[in-house]
């Protein structure tokens, strides 16, 4: 199997490792950088749990390769909230709402709705939902996480807690 030299940025540090050809995004940033923000589950792109940014767009990182992610600037949940502790806005809409149980799906919903928002700045709520869409979360019923979405759209976030 050949080996490959990749090097990343992840949250701001650089991430340099040789890897096989074969290596996933995702389990590169957990084996590699010890990022376990990155949560795998089915690893075949279905249920959303891996997604990270590239290059500021939502990429499921088991459908990723790591060589493929060579050179470019990746942020995983552990990245989102500023130096100072203060949660990202979905952080923040995602704990207002109750939008988690076991946490599992979590750290992939709230890299999707980031990217959305760090593309559009506003994103609607039908927007929003249907990004969700592509994502599997066993606990919550969705309805938390509905509520983030909207939250989100509405910008209400951080008024006083959840709806
Ligand atoms: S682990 Fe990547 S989509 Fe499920
Ligand atoms: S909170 Fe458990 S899978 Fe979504």
């Amino acid at each position: 199997m050949s080996e490959h030299k990749v090097e990343m940025t992840v949250n701001g540090a650089r991430l340099a490792a040789t890897t096989e050809a074969r290596t996933s995004l995702g389990d590169f940033l957990r084996n590699e950088g010890g990022w376990t923000g990155v949560h795998l589950g089915c690893e075949h792109g279905v249920c959303g749990a891996c997604t990270v940014m590239v290059d500021g767009r939502a990429v499921r990182s088991c459908l990723m390769l790591a060589v493929q992610a060579d050179g470019a600037e990746v942020k995983t949940a552990e990245g989102l909230a500023a130096p100072d502790g203060s949660l990202h806005p979905v952080q923040q809409a995602m704990r207002e709402n109750h939008a988690l149980q076991c946490g599992f799906c979590t750290p992939g919903v709230v890299m999707t709705f980031a990217a959305l928002m760090e593309r559009d700045g506003t994103p609607d709520e039908a927007e929003l939902l249907e990004a969700m869409s592509g994502h599997t979360c066993r606990c919550t019923g969705y309805q938390g996480i509905r509520k983030a979405a909207r939250a989100l759209a509405a910008g209400t976030v951080g008024q006083g807690g959840g709806q």
